[in-house]
């Protein structure tokens, strides 16, 4: 089966075309403890160690990998990795993925790390061994972008006006803890500019810590920042239910999502300058955060596309690359 899978600072995000999965990029080592109340992501055990990954880990572990250790690093990514294929099925996958352009030129010592991560996990009441045949690192921005241009069942272009009027094609990523920009060329030949492509350290996670402030103002206190779920349905519904009443956060939620669209307009204008920025054909966000910036690039550019399902773009964007590769 082919996969593609988006290895995100918050989040895993994969699919084979036909499933998806998503999760919070976390893993605790825990015990299995067999009881009846457990919460809704993955208790997994892999080659014997039991982990909780996902919002399990939040709540339920017992020893946090630690995260600046290189090897417990290494041990993360394949409980992350190795969860994400299980829980994709059964055959052996060829896998695409990605790297943010700053850490491309590792695509190679990447890509042999990933290729040997094999196990024997067991989810549930489900035992696989779980192997690739093979993987295959681009750069991430690469996803969100097939996804923005194709169509997923034809593989044809949406609009091929957007190829054929040269011009730059721009992908906005906002995601947990960077905004990436990254720009293509159409035309003779539709390639990375480099030049023209950067990432910020403005994230969902800064939106989200602006967001606990003000509301612990308004409400007296406020949930912690893991509990992304929460900041989330604030952000998209502006209200919520809490200690009892129900908080009109409106006025708050605008002027802060308002504040953080501005400045990643903001650097991706700057980032192209003025004489790029006149060339840009199309501008398109991906991320969990896509819908932030919308309405301020919407003032610099009349053709602005949120990516739909924006926040697996990356992923069905490489599962679409494998695909196109046979
Ligand atoms: N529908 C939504 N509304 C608001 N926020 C959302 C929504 N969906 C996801 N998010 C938030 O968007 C943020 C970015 O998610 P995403 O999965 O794109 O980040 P990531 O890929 O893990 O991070 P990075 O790209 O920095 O490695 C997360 O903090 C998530 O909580
Ligand atoms: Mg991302």
């Amino acid at each position: 089966m082919n996969v593609g899978i988006d290895l995100g600072y918050g989040f895993v995000k994969a699919t084979n075309g036909a499933q998806t999965v998503k999760f919070p990029s976390l893993v605790e080592v825990g015990q299995s403890r067999g009881d009846v109340f457990r919460s809704a992501d993955y208790e997994v055990t892999i080659d014997g160690v039991t982990y909780f990954v996902g919002n399990m880990a939040r709540r339920e572990g017992k020893s946090l990998i630690n995260l600046s250790n290189a090897l417990a690093k290494e041990e993360e990514l394949r409980v992350l990795w190795l969860t994400a294929l299980a829980l994709l099925g059964d055959e052996p996958a060829s896998v695409v993925t990605g790297l943010p352009l700053s850490q491309y030129e590792t695509r190679e010592r990447f890509s042999e790390q990933l290729a040997k991560m094999r196990g024997t996990v067991t989810i549930g009441n489900k035992t696989r061994i779980v192997d690739t045949e093979s993987v295959q690192v681009v750069p991430q921005a690469m996803g969100a972008m097939m996804a923005g241009l194709l169509e997923p069942d034809t593989m044809a272009l949406r609009n091929p006006g957007w190829m054929q009027q040269g011009g730059y094609l721009l992908l906005v990523d906002v995601g947990t803890r960077t905004t990436g920009v990254v720009t293509f060329e159409t035309q003779p030949e539709f390639t990375w500019v480099a030049k023209l492509s950067g990432a910020t350290d403005i994230g969902m996670i800064d939106v989200f810590r602006a967001m606990q402030e003000a509301f612990g103002q308004l409400a007296g206190s406020a949930p912690r920042l893991e509990e992304t779920p929460f900041w989330e349905a604030l952000l998209t519904r502006g209200e919520t239910w809490y200690s009892g009443r129900t908080v009109d956060f409106r006025t708050q939620r605008n002027a802060i999502a308002d504040r953080f669209g501005k400045r990643i307009a903001q650097y991706a204008v700057q980032l192209l300058g003025g004489e790029a920025w006149n060339r840009v054909a199309v501008v398109f966000l991906a991320g969990g955060g896509a819908d932030v910036p919308l309405h301020a690039l919407s003032t610099h550019s009349s053709s602005v596309f949120v990516i739909s399902d924006a926040q697996m773009a990356n992923a069905t964007g490489f599962y679409l690359f494998g695909r196109s590769r046979g």
